[in-house]
């Protein structure tokens, strides 16, 4: 498993397991503790998920240490609006059961994100945050950002699967040195995201012996970004774990670049309304 490196030193995990829609309870439990016994160390979860307390459940009763495992969760865009930052990272910090997490995002550019940032940046700096972000923030959410920051996020979670690779947003936060995370890397649960079903895909997989997931997974990394595919089926995630026995030639990268349709899924942060 590789880690990418993020601007302030600290290793992040290339794949990890997400949570969104993951039940709070039994699911979500099972699928975290499936997760680590697979391998990943990485968990991505979020507020407005409300599964964090199973989240954290299932790292205390597994016997991966805390410290082995990189835990992001999210700030919801209400807390945002309402300048609430730190009462929801300490209730997050609980429902978690632990003292710190790895990474802390922005969930979505909600009004006044400018202040919420100030108090994550006075978070990371006491340590109980090791790496801060964002999420869904395109170019000019970056440059109102730049004007009362004092640190570069570290990461922009941000929507990309083959359908809408969304390359020049990746391209403009590489060159600041902040990391792409890919949500609904394989298209989600979307109504109409039909990225698995994908022929040119299948050739692909067939080539590789993989399953269309494996291959997109892969192609992630490769692109490297990183990458947290969800589910809460073990053999799909002990499946979507099982991307580090090949690499994709450079002919299948080809493939891959030409099926973008610019065809988002899921919201734009432009336009959002939650
Ligand atoms: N920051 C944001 O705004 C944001 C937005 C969306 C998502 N996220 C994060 O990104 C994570 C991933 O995105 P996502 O959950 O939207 O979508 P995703 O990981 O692209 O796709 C999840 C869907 O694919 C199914 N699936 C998983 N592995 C499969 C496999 N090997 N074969 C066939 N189907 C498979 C899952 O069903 P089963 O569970 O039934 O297997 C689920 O319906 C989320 O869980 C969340 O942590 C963040």
């Amino acid at each position: 498993m590789s880690n990418i490196i993020l601007h302030n030193g600290y290793a992040m995990p290339q794949l990890g397991l997400g949570v969104y829609k993951a039940e709070d309870g039994k699911s979500a439990i099972d699928s975290v503790l499936w997760a680590l016994e697979a391998g990943y160390r990485h968990i991505d979860t979020a507020m407005i998920y409300k599964n964090e307390k199973s989240v954290g459940d299932a790292i205390k009763s597994s016997s991966v240490d805390r410290k082995d495992i990189f835990l992001t969760t999210k700030l919801w865009n209400d807390d945002i609006r309402a300048k609430k930052a730190k009462e929801a990272f300490y209730k997050s910090l609980e429902l978690l059961s632990t003292d710190y997490v790895d990474l802390y995002l922005l969930h979505w550019p909600a009004k006044s994100f400018e202040d919420s940032w100030t108090v994550l940046e006075e978070l990371y700096k006491e340590g109980l945050i090791k790496a801060i972000g964002v999420s869904n923030f395109n170019k000019c959410h970056f440059d109102s950002l730049e004007k009362t920051a004092t640190i570069v996020p570290m990461v922009n979670q941000i929507e990309t699967h083959p359908y809408f690779q969304n390359q020049e947003l990746i391209d403009y936060c590489l060159s600041k040195k902040i990391e792409i995370t890919a949500w609904s890397p394989i298209g989600g649960s979307w109504k109409d995201a039909n990225v698995l079903e994908d022929k040119n895909i299948e050739s692909i997989a067939k080539k590789h012996n993989k399953t269309i997931a494996q291959i997109i997974i892969r192609w992630h990394i490769d692109r490297n970004l990183v990458v947290i595919p969800k589910s809460v089926r073990k053999e799909r995630i002990i499946q979507n774990f099982n991307i580090f026995d090949f690499k994709l030639d450079s002919e299948d990268m080809k493939v891959m670049k030409s099926l973008d349709k610019n065809r988002r899924f899921g919201p734009d942060p432009e336009n959002f309304d939650f």
